[in-house]
């Protein structure tokens, strides 16, 4: 594991703690926060996608590193984060609510853009009618697919994208390319496939610009692509326009993006404690945070265990995950073992509350306000 270990905990904290808990080192969180400043030169040339960050106190590291521009992909994530920048007094906060809004979800993000006057909100459209349908105030970023074919209007369609421009006309912001497929084990191959993309970005801005059409803003890339996208001169020298990235994950970081970028200097921020609950068998453990608790990428990846090496995750239910003892002692019943998750950013989702630590030390207990759907009628 290429990432330092998660600080122990205080004496006698973890046996006060009720498992399964969400464990958020504050001080790590702040660290990843600051390692990724160093990569960009700064807060100008990150957005950060706050799907993974989900708590309030978490976000505040963001704001008081002086970062403005966020991502989101969610109502609740943005009015969450909306209220923190409130509350810290951000100058110019700028949210740009990155999903495809239709009926009540337009009128969601109507009511946040009247909620929070403060905040410049944004939203991303795929086609002229599109445009046609928002409410007044959101600035318009065009979704362009360089190849994930999740969302999107491919890069290819140069006249209907300057279409779409011209039809939002000065709520123009600029373009928005994930390019989240991109995340080939060989790094060398993933930045040149990623920055053979980002030349078409380069030649799309260069015909918006001559269409008087220039975008102020492109967005790219998620964690697997950020370091390579930032070393694009292309983009980082469009004349008109600034180039952000907008990783989210790196704030707590995983399993997931350890194997991605094996060299990115990050630390496990989030970790579920969990209790030994049975020992079936002769070389198993069962522990009590199940899917329910805690997420990986499947059921090669679910999580690792600190300290505990040999104990490998092999399966889950709801509210256990079994692990196989292999070539090490058995912990004991009722023992408690600390969870790197796979998937950090499900992994927060499922929490309703979070124990936030600082250098093993219990700070509060705090909920994950931003996570899960509004479902308003
Ligand atoms: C549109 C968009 N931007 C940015 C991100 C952040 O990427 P990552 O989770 O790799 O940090 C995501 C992740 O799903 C995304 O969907």
């Amino acid at each position: 594991m290429a990432a330092p270990l998660p600080a122990p905990l205080e004496p006698g904290l973890e046996g006060r703690i009720l498992t399964p808990a969400l464990l958020v080192d504050l001080g790590a969180a702040r660290r990843n926060i600051e390692a990724v400043l160093r990569l960009t030169a700064g807060p100008a040339r990150w957005r950060p996608h706050v799907k993974t960050a989900k708590i309030p106190e978490v976000l505040a590291l963001y704001a008081r590193a002086g970062i403005r521009r966020f991502k989101c992909a969610t109502a609740r994530e943005a009015d969450v984060l909306a209220g923190v920048l409130e509350a810290e007094s951000t100058p110019s906060g700028d949210i740009l609510l990155a999903h495809h809004l239709y009926g009540r979800g337009l009128d969601r993000l109507a009511e946040l853009t009247a909620r929070w006057p403060g905040v410049s909100f944004s939203t991303l459209v795929e086609s002229v009618d599109q445009v046609a349908e928002l409410p007044p105030g959101p600035g318009v970023f065009i979704d362009v697919d360089l190849g994930m074919g999740r969302t999107g209007i491919g890069i290819g369609e140069g006249d209907e994208i300057r279409a779409i421009a011209r039809a939002a006309g000065d709520r123009f912001r600029g373009l928005h390319a994930y390019d989240g497929h991109r995340h080939e084990a060989d790094l060398d191959e993933r930045a040149r496939l990623i920055h053979a993309s980002y030349d078409e970005l380069v030649s799309l801005a260069g015909s918006l610009r001559d269409a008087d059409l220039a975008p102020s803003e492109v967005i790219t890339a998620g964690t697997p692509a950020f370091p390579a996208a930032l070393k694009h001169v292309g983009l980082a020298t469009l004349p008109g326009s600034v180039h952000r990235v907008s990783p989210g994950t790196v704030v707590y970081h995983d399993l997931r993006s350890v194997e991605q970028l094996p060299d990115l200097e990050a630390e496990f921020a989030a970790t579920v404690l969990t209790r030994v609950a049975s020992l079936p068998g002769t070389d198993r453990v069962t522990c009590d945070a199940g899917s329910k608790s805690v997420e990986g990428t499947g059921p090669d990846r679910i999580a690792e265990v600190v300290d505990h090496g040999h104990l490998k995750a092999i399966s889950q239910s709801e509210e256990h995950t079994v692990l196989m003892a292999e070539g090490g002692e058995r912990p004991e019943r009722g023992a408690l073992l600390r969870l790197i998750p796979g998937h950090v950013c499900p992994t927060v989702n499922l929490a309703t509350h979070a124990l936030l630590v600082e250098d093993g030390r219990l700070i509060e207990r705090v909920e994950v306000a931003a996570r899960g759907h509004e479902a308003l009628a």
